[in-house]
């Protein structure tokens, strides 16, 4: 018996012009750098943006992204390639540092008129890691109902924000890191999601911002939590981001960076300083320089 074996189509290999303008496509809306090992991570992320679009392969979607001026499928594109990675109170332990020491020494000494706290989290993705502080300020500090209390939460992809905003998650999600406690006070099921409370989303104001490029006006803050986003970018870009977050904390307000992430060699104005067991970076005065 003849049986005929169905032939595989192999997808066509992404060229090196085509990787390269992926690569300036993506570095030029994000600033996020992507080296040769990342052509995997390319074709694994544009697959479900080109099936979306009604087009055969990766290889079609970039050659109509090449030939067509900018616009949603671009946008779409380099916000798929771009790592969102988040979760609820992500490391645990530099919220715990927060909770225990951070934030009690910002509050202790403030009276009056005095009495605000300002926090930014930039680089937000889906909003995890504003609305774990958010609750944890909740929770923990209920003096702060009568200081005037800011949280800033900030991201260059819109479809996150549009996701931060709505404050939804699956079951896995909520899985990841929130303690049952507070996803029983803090969340209501809607069906197979769940969404935080209105209290809570009120609390954080969300802002489309490119870390790289955009100036933002905010008041300065006191904790600006920019964790795991520096180290998509390389060293110059580094360099440049955060001697422009620097501008936006107060003297010796906090900086908390990713675990694999350090301001050493290349921003000497920021001091490292312990805190329990967590890392933080304080923003030196000109004196102590
Ligand atoms: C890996 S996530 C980190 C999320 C969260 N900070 C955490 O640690 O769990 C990195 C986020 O940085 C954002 N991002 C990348 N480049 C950016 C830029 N130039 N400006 C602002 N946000 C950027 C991405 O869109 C993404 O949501």
């Amino acid at each position: 018996m003849n049986r005929e074996i169905p032939r595989v189509r192999l997808p066509e290999p992404i060229s090196a012009a085509d990787f390269d303008y992926v690569r300036s496509l993506v570095r030029e809306k994000t600033a996020v750098a992507l080296d040769e090992t990342k052509v995997y991570l390319v074709n694994a992320r544009l697959l479900p943006i080109a099936r979306n679009a009604g087009i055969r392969s990766v290889v079609d979607l970039i050659r109509h992204l090449r030939s067509h001026p900018l616009g949603e499928l671009h946008t779409q594109a380099v916000e798929a390639i771009v790592t969102t990675e988040t979760s609820f109170f992500r490391d645990f332990i530099p919220f715990e540092a927060l909770r225990q020491e951070v934030i009690p020494e910002i509050m202790e000494g403030r009276t009056g008129s005095d009495r605000s706290l300002t926090i930014w989290s930039a680089g937000c993705s889906s909003g995890q890691e504003p609305y774990s502080i958010a609750m944890m300020l909740r929770e923990s500090f209920p003096e702060l109902s009568t200081w005037r209390t800011r949280l800033f939460a900030s991201d260059v992809s819109k479809g996150m924000l549009e996701r931060s905003k709505s404050g939804t998650y699956s079951q896995t999600e909520v899985n990841r890191g929130l303690p049952a406690r507070m996803m029983v006070k803090y969340f209501r099921q809607q069906g197979s999601t769940w969404r935080i409370n209105r209290e809570i989303r009120d609390m954080v104001s969300f802002i489309h911002h490119n870390l790289a490029r955009d100036i933002l006006s905010l008041p300065p803050v006191d904790i600006l939590a920019m964790r795991n986003v520096l180290i998509y970018f390389d060293v110059e870009t580094k360099r440049m981001v955060l001697d422009r977050i620097r501008r936006h904390l107060k003297p010796g307000g906090f900086l908390m960076l990713g675990t694999a992430e350090t301001t050493l060699n290349l921003d000497e104005r920021f001091q490292r300083v312990r805190v329990g067991r967590a890392v933080f970076y304080r923003a030196m005065t000109a004196e102590a320089r």
